[in-house]
């Protein structure tokens, strides 16, 4: 049967590292409150030549290098951001441009934190009907340039960075759902009636500006577990594969705590667990690619292995994604 089959990933990061020692100079917080409270120690902040497309394009040619193929060979990229470079053109024609294709399409996904679920399960729908053959799929965000730096109970959460994977569709051998390589089931979800818990306050056609990121904290934790523990057990419940069978989930990297919640709730065992909140913070739809990739390039990862990736966030969004590498 046809699959899309992940052949490698690969990310970027800001050269700039920020500790939360960093933030106790610049507002009222402590490392203590946001280690106990998230389980994030730093975060990597853009510097002024450091956009969104640049930190995306870096992060393909990574994933296009690890993977072992050209980027002439790419014929469709999905780039997954709420922080493009401009309100048009899209991020992935820039960065199409950037990695000098100039055949083939590029478009942008918007679903916040799950923007990495989304895109990666929009190019497996277009590379089955036939669009496509080859993409990169790629989650890229700048959320320092939409936090208020005044705000302590959102600034010291986020971060920025980029993660990309290139995934190309496959003749695989396999009889059931739960057999072989590649994507094996897909879960997406969303609720706008949750729009004022997570949002930001401006955009082109409300109010001609930027704006800022505004949260209700403990509100989105109150959902965050119940709604990933939903799509969790639907793509499971897709194959017959038990979340205890799973190898690695890799989640969405908001909140150390909602990862051992989700994780206790479906009986998945924290060694099976790729956790990276502590080095990036929440980096929006990076975070899925930058926990991947670095589970990837230290062995955790190996040829076989059953992936769980899920996400959650502004909207509501929330996703799951099944797959063998
Ligand atoms: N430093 C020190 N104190 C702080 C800080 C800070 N940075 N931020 C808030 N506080 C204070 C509050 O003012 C409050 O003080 P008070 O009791 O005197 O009023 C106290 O800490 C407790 O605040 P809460 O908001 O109740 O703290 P909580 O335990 O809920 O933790 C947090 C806050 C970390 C935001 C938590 O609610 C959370 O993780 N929510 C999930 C949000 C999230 O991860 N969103 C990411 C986007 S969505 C997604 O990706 C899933």
């Amino acid at each position: 049967m046809k699959r899309t089959v992940m052949l490698g990933v690969g990310t970027a990061l800001p050269e700039r590292m920020v500790p939360n020692a960093e933030l106790e100079t610049m507002i009222d917080t402590s490392d203590e409150w946001i280690v106990q409270r998230t389980g994030i120690r730093q975060r990597y902040i853009a510097g002024e030549t450091e956009t969104t497309a640049s930190l995306g394009a870096d992060a393909a040619k990574a994933a296009l290098e690890n993977a072992g193929v050209d980027a002439q060979s790419i014929d469709l990229i999905v780039v997954a951001t709420a922080t493009p470079d401009n309100t048009f053109p899209a991020t992935s024609v820039e960065i199409q441009n950037r990695l000098g294709i100039s055949h083939g399409y590029a478009f942008d996904v918007a679903a916040v934190c799950t923007g990495f679920i989304y895109a990666l399960a929009t190019v497996d729908a277009h590379l089955k009907a036939g669009l496509a053959k080859r993409a990169l799929v790629i989650g890229a965000e700048t959320f320092s340039r939409i936090l208020d730096w005044e705000d302590r109970t959102t600034c010291v959460l986020f971060g920025d960075g980029a993660g990309a994977m290139v995934v190309e569709l496959q003749d695989v051998d396999a009889d059931t759902p739960d057999e072989g390589a590649g994507i094996l089931a897909v879960s997406l979800r969303s609720d706008g009636s949750h729009k004022e818990k997570l949002y930001v306050d401006g955009g082109p056609s409300s109010t001609q500006t930027v704006g800022k990121l505004r949260m209700e904290g403990r509100e989105v934790f109150r959902h965050a577990v119940g709604m990933i523990t939903d799509v969790i057990e639907n793509v499971c419940g897709q194959t017959g594969i038990a979340p205890s069978q799973i190898d690695w989930l890799v989640p969405h990297q908001a909140n150390r705590r909602i990862i051992e919640g989700s994780a206790k709730k479906l009986g998945i065992s924290m060694d099976n667990v790729v956790m990276t909140v502590d080095k990036h913070g929440n980096t929006s739809a990076a975070s899925v690619p930058l926990a991947l990739n670095e589970a990837v390039q230290d062995g955790r990862v190996k040829p076989g292995d059953t992936l769980l990736l899920e996400a959650m966030g502004g909207g509501f969004t929330w996703g799951a994604i099944l797959m063998r590498v």
